[in-house]
């Protein structure tokens, strides 16, 4: 059986949604399955649109493997201001560690 945690997604308005996640799905899919909708996420995941940016709290940022060149190049692209906190979340993968994190979406995809 899956391992889940609970993950907490705040948007710009400040709403916070609180869903849970499952071990090993990216925080995209996450996002996703939960109709986070300032998730867009237009390419699936394959890592050529930048629509599913969002900026990670300080305990994430500690805890994630940093962004490749590949995501680091797509991060250039992406519609709201870029921040060292920024990452595409069809990158990042979700852990046992985010439980009760929180993800900030931002203003445009
Ligand atoms: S979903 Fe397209 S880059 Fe992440």
């Amino acid at each position: 059986m899956s391992q889940e945690i609970v993950l907490h997604f705040k948007t710009k308005e400040g709403d916070t949604r609180t869903v849970d996640a499952v071990v090993g799905d990216s925080v995209m899919e996450t996002a996703i399955k939960n109709d986070i909708d300032e998730v867009v996420a237009e390419c699936g995941g394959s890592l050529i649109c930048s629509t599913c940016h969002v900026y990670l709290d300080d305990a994430t940022m500690a805890i994630v493997p940093e962004a490749d060149d590949a995501e680091l190049d797509m991060l250039e692209g992406v519609a709201s201001e870029r921040k060292p906190n920024s990452r595409l979340s069809c990158q990042v993968i979700v852990s046992e560690g985010m439980a009760e994190h929180t993800i900030y979406t931002p203003d445009d995809q």
